[in-house]
């Protein structure tokens, strides 16, 4: 079901609201920056760690305008829950576990971001084990995010729908 903020714009005649805008455009950003971040090649590495560690500020920033749904549940999760809300609350609370995990370990084999923010040499020798942890991560999060961007799928297409509408409108 959609969300009632998307509801309510999509039966209004007046452009999307800002919030929806945002949303929309920060989810976006998020899912086209973890697709880039699959190949190091696909950036060069030191957009690929810069890139990394802005995800910081887009996940807070996710997390901040998805905050009232975060409290909601978390209160709800111990009282009875229909099955799909308890495995979506899990399912994005591993989401948020392996982020977390991911930029960690990228931290911890820093080649070029974390050197240039400390002023310390990179170390000689990437530690083998973070960085096939950081790997093994990063498949999990693509992973996690493909199921979140299933079971907010509904979600999505009517917030698409509500802000292209006036492109889609328009009379051809
Ligand atoms: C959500 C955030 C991130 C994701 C999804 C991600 C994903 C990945 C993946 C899939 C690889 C292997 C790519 C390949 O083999 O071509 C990789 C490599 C790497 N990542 Fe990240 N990364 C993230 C954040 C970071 C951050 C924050 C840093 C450091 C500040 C970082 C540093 C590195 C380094 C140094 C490598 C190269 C490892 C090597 O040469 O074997 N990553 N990352």
């Amino acid at each position: 079901m959609a969300a009632p903020v998307v509801r309510d714009a999509i039966h209004s005649a007046g452009p999307a609201p800002w919030r929806l805008r945002l949303t929309f455009g920060l989810d976006l950003t998020l899912l086209i920056s973890i697709c880039a971040l699959q190949t190091v090649r696909f950036t060069g590495l030191i957009l690929h760690e810069w890139l990394g560690l802005a995800m910081v500020g887009l996940v807070l920033a996710h997390l901040l305008l998805a905050w009232s749904w975060i409290a909601t549940q978390s209160r709800r999760f111990l009282t009875l829950q229909p099955i799909r809300a308890r495995v979506n609350y899990l399912l994005n609370l591993c989401l948020f576990g392996a982020v977390t995990a991911v930029i960690f370990s990228g931290v911890l084999i820093s080649q070029k971001a974390i050197p240039a923010l400390t002023g310390r040499n990179p170390a000689h020798e990437m530690d083998l084990r973070w960085d096939g942890l950081h790997n093994q991560f990063s498949a999990i999060v693509l992973l996690l995010a493909g199921f979140h961007l299933a079971i907010n799928w509904e979600w999505a297409l009517a917030a698409a729908q509500t802000i292209f509408r006036r492109f889609l409108d328009r009379p051809r």
